[in-house]
């Protein structure tokens, strides 16, 4: 299993296949409601398909849990809202033209329309959460998305900074993207009324195979393919950041600072990506890739060993697999 697009679209068991049919029903809801350009533009990503990993990981440790998340699918819905709403806002800030294989909302409409659209995504994740849910996931998902704007800032407060310490790139992954993973494994426990040991240890594995999977996010926009990523590649380095790969090669090798900051000095688009390429070339030959691979691999392996007071069994092998599996992806 190295791959979490597989993971996720063609081999799940039947029952996660049946989950994610429910989930995607209840996203389905969406089309009948804000029938104006704003909705439509909410809806243009949402149906562009995508991973649906994180109502996945409420899914499966829910049935860890011994629950059966189908009738709470509106519920398990919501994260993937945010997480599309926080797609919307994340391409306008920084400058994504691409997104699930389609033009990002704020290229195929305008940033306007894309940040308001993110923003009722996010009114519609609260909405079910209000109807349906209790209190806590309410305050939990409030508190993930607070995490993600906050990592969101401090991303770009060092734009252009070549300097960027590999700890800094650390703590932006843990809140813009590791956070919502935190909440997606969380919100299974207060959705099968699990005691709060429980709720702590799949919060811990959801932050930690968050990080797995930023880092390898991260290694992906240097090394991955834009057609199974559905977004284009260096895109962090275009926008002014450092990325883990790049933090973690300059640790290494000092000079590698220099070629950050002439790939940001280029004439023009021609001379950038040579300098980019050549700075590839830099990063791998520094080990940089392996490293960023090595880090994220020890994220899995905490995501896994958080699991360990969870009940035994397949539905937690299918936790622990996933958690290997967003480091080991290339989509
Ligand atoms: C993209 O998330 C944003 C990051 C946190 C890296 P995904 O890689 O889960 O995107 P989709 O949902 O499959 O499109
Ligand atoms: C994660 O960071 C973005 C969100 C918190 C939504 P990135 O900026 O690396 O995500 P991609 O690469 O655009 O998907
Ligand atoms: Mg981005
Ligand atoms: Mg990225």
């Amino acid at each position: 299993m190295r791959n979490a697009a597989r993971l996720v679209t063609d081999s799940l068991p039947p029952e996660l296949r049946a989950d994610r049919d429910a989930v995607e029903e209840s996203l389905r809801a969406v089309r009948t409601i804000h029938a104006t350009r704003l909705g439509t533009a909410a809806r243009h990503l949402l149906e562009a398909g995508g991973k649906r990993l994180r109502p996945l990981l409420t899914c499966a440790a829910a049935r860890t849990l011994g629950a059966d998340p189908r009738p709470r699918a509106a519920l398990v819905a919501a994260v993937e809202l945010v997480h599309v709403g926080s797609l919307l806002h994340d391409d306008v800030i920084d400058a994504g033209a691409v997104r699930r294989g389609r033009p990002a909302v704020h290229a195929a409409y305008d940033a306007h329309t894309a940040i308001l659209a993110g923003d009722l995504l996010f009114a519609w994740a609260f909405d079910r959460l209000a109807r349906d849910g209790s209190r806590e996931l309410q305050i939990a998902l409030g508190d993930a998305i607070r995490a993600l704007c906050e990592g969101e800032v401090l991303e770009r407060e060092r734009r252009r900074d070549p300097t960027v310490e590999v700890e800094h790139v650390r703590r932006v992954n843990r809140l813009k993207t590791a956070a919502l993973f935190g909440y997606a494994a969380e919100a299974a426990a207060l959705l099968a009324d699990a005691p709060t040991a429980t709720r702590a240890a799949l919060r811990e594995y959801g932050l930690a195979l968050g990080e797995a999977f930023q880092a390898a996010d991260d290694l992906l926009d240097w090394e991955g393919r834009p057609e199974s990523l559905g977004k284009p590649l260096c895109r962090d380095l275009a926008e002014g950041l450092v990325n883990l790969p790049v933090a973690l090669g300059a640790d290494r090798d000092g000079a590698l600072r220099d070629a950050v900051r002439a790939c940001w000095g280029a004439s023009d688009d021609d001379a950038a990506a040579a300098r980019r390429f050549a700075l590839r070339a830099a990063l791998r030959e520094a080990g940089a890739f392996e490293a960023t691979r090595e880090l994220a691999r020890e994220d899995a392996r905490r995501a896994v060993a958080a699991l360990h007071p969870l009940p035994a069994g397949p539905w937690r092998d299918w936790l622990a697999a996933a958690a290997a599996a967003s480091v080991e992806r290339d989509g």
